[in-house]
């Protein structure tokens, strides 16, 4: 593997791992499956799932996060990634198995996506996604001001593109209406404490997102540059100092053809 030497350019994705950040599907990862990773960023997860299954196809319309994954998980045989976007993506063989995380919360269309996703899949195949509800984002104590503005602010920006802040819980509803069947909905809570190794890399995330997606809505006139630079000092003194846990609520849904 040459994990080790490369410089990952999306440091939040890369170092996901199935384990900690898709842990609820492992028990419905057999052998034989042909499993499909809609969103999968360079893999990193992917690449968990193929160590478990018979082979998986990852997916993702980001062409240089594919080139990473060929670079950083190419070893493995039975993983294959493609860069395309999901609604192009036209399989030859259908898949037993559909996987996709935190992927509908970035579209405006998150209903059709699981309706094309559900074309894809063998007969008694299955889908799982597994999404955020952004607006119940839970941090103790409360973070600065700065920052609690900056983060509505940034939940007004997704909204405007028609984006779901608070995915996770429809999710059932979409299944039901692109006629999936035994619907299973199942907790998957990303609960950070203070003592956790990671702690100050999961809760900094508020600052990578201050830091490039705050500059299109400082552009965009959601948030002032005076207002992101403030939020992403004092949430990262508040990081160091007072913080004691953050809880981002997600589900992960799963349904049958
Ligand atoms: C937040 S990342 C999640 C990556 C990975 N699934 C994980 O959980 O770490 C969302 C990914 O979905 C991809 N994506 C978003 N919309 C897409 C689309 N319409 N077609 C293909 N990929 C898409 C993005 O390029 C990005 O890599």
């Amino acid at each position: 593997m040459k994990k080790a030497t490369h410089k990952s350019s999306a440091p939040i994705l890369n170092n996901r791992t199935l384990a900690k950040d898709y842990s609820t599907i492992v028990p419905i990862l057999k052998e034989g499956l042909r499993v499909l990773d809609v969103g999968c960023g360079a893999g990193a997860i992917s690449k968990g799932i193929a160590e478990k299954v018979k082979s998986v196809v990852g997916i993702d319309r980001n062409k240089e996060l594919i080139e990473e994954g060929k670079v950083l998980f190419g070893s493995l045989d039975n993983l294959e990634l493609i860069a395309t976007e999901l609604f192009d993506y036209e399989p030859t063989e259908k898949f037993d198995l559909i996987v996709s995380a935190r992927v509908l919360q970035w579209l405006d269309n998150p209903q059709a996506a699981l309706k094309k996703m559900k074309t894809w899949l063998k007969p008694n195949g299955q889908i799982s996604i597994l999404d955020y509800n952004h607006e119940a984002l839970a941090w103790q104590p409360s973070p600065p001001t700065s920052m609690q503005v900056f983060y509505q602010a940034f939940l007004d920006w997704r909204s405007n593109l028609g984006l779901n802040n608070a995915i996770a819980k429809d999710l059932p509803d979409y299944f039901e209406k692109a006629e999936l069947q035994q619907i299973e909905v199942i907790p998957a809570n990303e609960i950070y404490n203070k003592s956790d190794d990671i702690f100050l890399h999961k809760a900094g995330i508020w600052i990578d997102v201050a830091k490039v997606i705050g500059k299109k809505m400082v552009a965009e006139g959601f948030v002032t540059e005076e207002l992101r630079l403030k939020a992403m000092k004092e949430h990262q003194y508040w990081i160091a100092t007072e913080a004691e846990q953050m809880v981002m609520k997600l589900k992960e849904v799963r349904g049958k053809l």
